[in-house]
C-alpha cells in the first residue's frame, strides 16, 4: 500500500487520536512480527474461516517451515502473551496495536490486500464490564474522530456449552434450504453452520434472514453475561442495537460479538469488529484465559470521515521559505535555513536552481507562512525583508541574528 503526504496526515491524525484514547483507557502498545507460523492462524483464527482457507499469504522459509503474513493481530497478541509468560502477571493485560495485515481478498472500496488496523485486546478479564470497556473505548475513538454515521451492533454467540444446540438448530434450518445455498455454504452446513450467517451471497443471506437466532439458544451463564453487558452499556449511555446476524468471520469468538457499522460507505461498511474469545489462548497453547478486543480498519475510518465531512485540515508545515538570487545568497539561504531548523523552525531554501520567480511560486505552493528574499544587496547590508504571506506585511530583519529572526517568525 502506498500512502503519500497528501493523505498521510489523515492517517497520522487517526493514529495519534487512537493512541491518546487508548492511553486514557489504560491500554499500552504492543508490537509483534509481520509473520508467524501458519499453524498459529490455523488454530487461532480457525480452519473453517475464509481467512485461513482462502486469504492467507503463506510461504515456506528456507527450512521448509510454513509461515503466513498476519491476516489480523489477535492470534499474534495471544501468542506473544503466552511466549513471554506475561499471562502470569497481574491481570488484566491491556494492549493496543497499529499494524498492517494481509488478506488475499478481492480489492474494492474499503477492502485491500494489505490494510491497516488499530486494535485493542484485554487478556484475563471475564466480566461483561471488560466487554463494555473495550466497546466504550472504540466508541470514544469514533466520537473523537467526529464520526456521526457509525452505529454499534452487538450480539452474543454463546460458548462451547450452548453452541452445539444452536449449531443443530442452524443445520436443521439450512438443510431444508440446502439446494439453494452456495457451494461453500453447503460445505459449511457440516463444518461450521454459523459461517453461513455471514455469507455474502444474496441468496444465502436472504435465507439466513429467518434462521434461528443465537440469543435464543444461550445457556444461563451466557445469557446472564449478555444481560450484564447491556446493563453496562446502558449505564455508559452507549447506544446499540442487538443484531443477531452478527457472528463475525473468525472462529475464536465466544459470547459477545460486536461491530461498528458506517452507513453509506458501500459494501465494506464495518469500520470496527470485535468480540470475546475465551478459548483462544488455550487453543494456541496457553492457559485457560478470557480475552476480548476489537480492530478498526484505518482505510474504512477514512472513508467514513470523508463521507461525514470530518477530515482534519492538512497541516501547515513550512514556516519560512528563503528565496535567493546568486551563488553567495544561495549558500547564505542554506545556512540560515539550517540554523533556524536547529531552533525548531521549519525552513526551506532552493535545492534545484530555480529562478527567483519560480522559487516564490514554489514557496506559495508549499504553503510557506513567511518568505525571505536574499540577494547581493541583502548580503552586503545584512538586512532583509521578512514577508508574512497571509497579509503581505513586511518587517526588516537582521539576517545574521537567528534569535531575532526566530522571534519574528512566531
Ligand atoms: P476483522 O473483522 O477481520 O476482525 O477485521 C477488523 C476490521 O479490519 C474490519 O472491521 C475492517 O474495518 C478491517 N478490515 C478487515 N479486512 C480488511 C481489508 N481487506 N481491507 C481493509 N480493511 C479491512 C479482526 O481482524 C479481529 N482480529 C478483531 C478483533 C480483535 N477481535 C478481537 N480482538
Amino acid at each position: 500500500m502506498d500512502i503519500f503526504p497528501d493523505e498521510i496526515y489523515i492517517w497520522q491524525h487517526i493514529e495519534k487520536t487512537a493512541r491518546e484514547v487508548a492511553a486514557r483507557y489504560g491500554f499500552e502498545e504492543i508490537r509483534f512480527p509481520t509473520f508467524e507460523e501458519t499453524a498459529l492462524f490455523n488454530r487461532g483464527v480457525g480452519d473453517t474461516t475464509d481467512i485461513v482457507q482462502k486469504e492467507m499469504y503463506t510461504f515456506s522459509d528456507r527450512d521448509g517451515l510454513s509461515l503466513s503474513l498476519r491476516p489480523e493481530g489477535t492470534a499474534s497478541t495471544a501468542r506473544a502473551v503466552i511466549e513471554s509468560g506475561k499471562y502470569a502477571d497481574t491481570l488484566p493485560l491491556k494492549y493496543y496495536y497499529i499494524i498492517n495485515c494481509f488478506r488475499y481478498e478481492k480489492p474494492q472500496a474499503g477492502r485491500s490486500r494489505e490494510f491497516y488496523q488499530f486494535g485493542v485486546e484485554i487478556f484475563g478479564a471475564q466480566n461483561a464490564a471488560a466487554d463494555a470497556h473495550v466497546i466504550a473505548m472504540g466508541n470514544a475513538l469514533i466520537r473523537e474522530l467526529n464520526l456521526k454515521s457509525v452505529a454499534l451492533h452487538i450480539n452474543s454467540i454463546g460458548c462451547p456449552e450452548c453452541r452445539p444446540k444452536y449449531h443443530d438448530a442452524l443445520r436443521e434450518y439450512f438443510r431444508a434450504h440446502s439446494d439453494e445455498l452456495c457451494d461453500t455454504c453447503r460445505k459449511r452446513l457440516e463444518t461450521n453452520p454459523l459461517r453461513i450467517l455471514d455469507c455474502k451471497s444474496e441468496i444465502c443471506s436472504k435465507i439466513a434472514d429467518t434462521a434461528p437466532r443465537t440469543i435464543e439458544y444461550l445457556c444461563d451463564d451466557c445469557s446472564a453475561h449478555f444481560d450484564s453487558l447491556k446493563k453496562c452499556l446502558d449505564a455508559l449511555g452507549i447506544t446499540y442495537s442487538i443484531d443477531t446476524r452478527i457472528v463475525r468471520g473468525l472462529d475464536y469468538y465466544t459470547r459477545t460479538v460486536f461491530e461498528f457499522i458506517s452507513e453509506g460507505i458501500g459494501a465494506q461498511s464495518t469500520v470496527c469488529g470485535g468480540g470475546r474469545y475465551d478459548g483462544l489462548i488455550e487453543s494456541v497453547g496457553g492457559p485457560r484465559m478470557a480475552g476480548i478486543g476489537f480492530a478498526m480498519g484505518i482505510t474504512r475510518l477514512i472513508l467514513s470521515m470523508k463521507q461525514d465531512g470530518v477530515l482534519p485540515e492538512p497541516p501547515a508545515n513550512l514556516t519560512l521559505y528563503i528565496a535567493s538570487l546568486g551563488d553567495a545568497a544561495s549558500v547564505k539561504a542554506i545556512e540560515i535555513a539550517d540554523r533556524l531548523r536547529h531552533t525548531g523552525i521549519s525552513a526551506e531554501s532552493d535545492l534545484v536552481g530555480r529562478s527567483l520567480k519560480a522559487q516564490i511560486k514554489y514557496a506559495n505552493k508549499a504553503g510557506a507562512a513567511y518568505t525571505l528574499i536574499l540577494g547581493d544587496s541583502e548580503l552586503e547590508s545584512g538586512k532583509a525583508q521578512l514577508k508574512k504571506m497571509s497579509d503581505g506585511s513586511q518587517v526588516e530583519i537582521d539576517i545574521n541574528n537567528i534569535a531575532e529572526m526566530k522571534a519574528a517568525l512566531q
